[in-house]
């Protein structure tokens, strides 16, 4: 059998999880992880240039490794690790700083938008795209799976390994980017994209009841005989073919077709909701102390050629 391509990619973990991430981030990558060699990295270095509170940055760590768990990742098939862990990642942040310009890192979007946006400017949201560049680099990976928004941020790790391996001789290999384009947006409970940041959201670890008030209030508008903004939810959960049935005997009732929603989300979260619940905060630090092992000692050996091809190592 042909050796299986390196997958790597990275999340930045925020908060409480919704139904969106679910099916727009979790699902996608356990259905798709297995066919290569997968790393997962949690890049809390990343997360510093916005979040300032200690306290949140280990919470959404540990939630967010029992997440991806939970939904299904094998942490014995996927090396799951956290960027702090393995400190080639921002030492070689910092060589390859050296290789791209400053009119450069100006044009990249996400930095251009968070400072349209009145964010602080840190120097450290400038540099992001380097930081993820060595996160990819380290590993020679081959895919690199990424919502459209950080399209550019692979594009900026092609050039930056291109401009090293011109400099320097063939050192990193320079990456695709897989994006996930077939991923629908989840709508939210106002109907807008689902997104913690518009307080629409449904959660992912909720209890059942937080889950069930977050359905009933789904607005729906009182025209149509069927309420387009639970079935858009609905057909997450169910098939068209199953729906059919459930939305013709409920014709214009609405509370009855959003209690159903409910039970349908609570019975088909239930067993991940199991899962998420029976993990401890020892068990996702073995998992991350077992995973920065196995990513260190592709890292180190990478860093060390890329030591020696700067003249830093005598
Ligand atoms: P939020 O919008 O709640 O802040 P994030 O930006 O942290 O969510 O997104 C984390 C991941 O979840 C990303 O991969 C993103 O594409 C996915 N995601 C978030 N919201 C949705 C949604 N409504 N539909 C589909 N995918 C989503
Ligand atoms: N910047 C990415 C995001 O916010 C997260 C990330 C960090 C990443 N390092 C990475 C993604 C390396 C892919 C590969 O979504």
């Amino acid at each position: 059998m042909a050796e299986k391509k390196r997958l790597f990619t990275g999340l930045q973990s925020s908060g409480t999880l919704h139904i969106g991430n679910y099916f727009g981030a979790l699902k996608p990558f356990a259905d798709m992880c297995q066919e290569f060699e997968s790393f997962l990295m949690i890049a809390d270095y990343h997360s510093l240039t916005s979040l300032k509170d200690a306290t949140a940055v280990r919470a959404n760590t540990i939630e967010v490794v029992k997440a991806y768990i939970a939904a299904g990742i094998d942490p014995a098939q996927v090396v799951m690790f956290k960027q702090s862990d393995v400190a080639e990642h921002t030492e070689l942040a910092w060589v390859l700083e050296c290789q791209v310009t400053v009119p450069f890192l100006m044009q990249a979007h996400a930095y251009k938008d968070k400072v349209a946006k009145g964010l602080e400017a840190n120097a450290g949201l400038f540099n992001y795209p380097m930081l993820m560049a060595a996160d990819i680099l380290l590993y020679d990976a081959d895919v690199v799976p990424v919502g459209a928004d950080q399209r550019q941020h692979v594009e900026y790790t092609r050039e930056a390994a291109a401009k090293f391996n011109l400099s320097y001789g063939q050192t990193f290999k320079e990456p695709g980017e897989k994006i996930q384009e077939e991923v629908a947006i989840v709508p939210g409970i106002d109907g807008q994209k689902m997104s913690k940041s518009y307080k629409n959201t449904i959660p992912l670890f909720a209890g059942e009841e937080e889950t069930t008030k977050a359905v009933m209030s789904i607005v729906t508008d009182s025209s149509g005989e069927r309420p387009e903004n639970v079935y858009a939810i609905h057909k997450l959960f169910k098939t068209e073919a199953e729906l059919a049935p459930v939305y013709e005997a409920n014709k214009g009732q609405y509370k009855v077709l959003k209690e159903t929603l409910a039970a349908d989300i609570n019975a088909y979260l239930a067993p991940m909701r199991a899962k998420y619940a029976a993990l401890t905060d020892d068990e996702v630090k073995k998992v991350l102390a077992d995973g920065a092992q196995k990513a260190k000692a592709i890292a180190a050996a990478k860093m060390a050629d890329v030591r020696q091809k700067v003249g830093v190592s005598l």
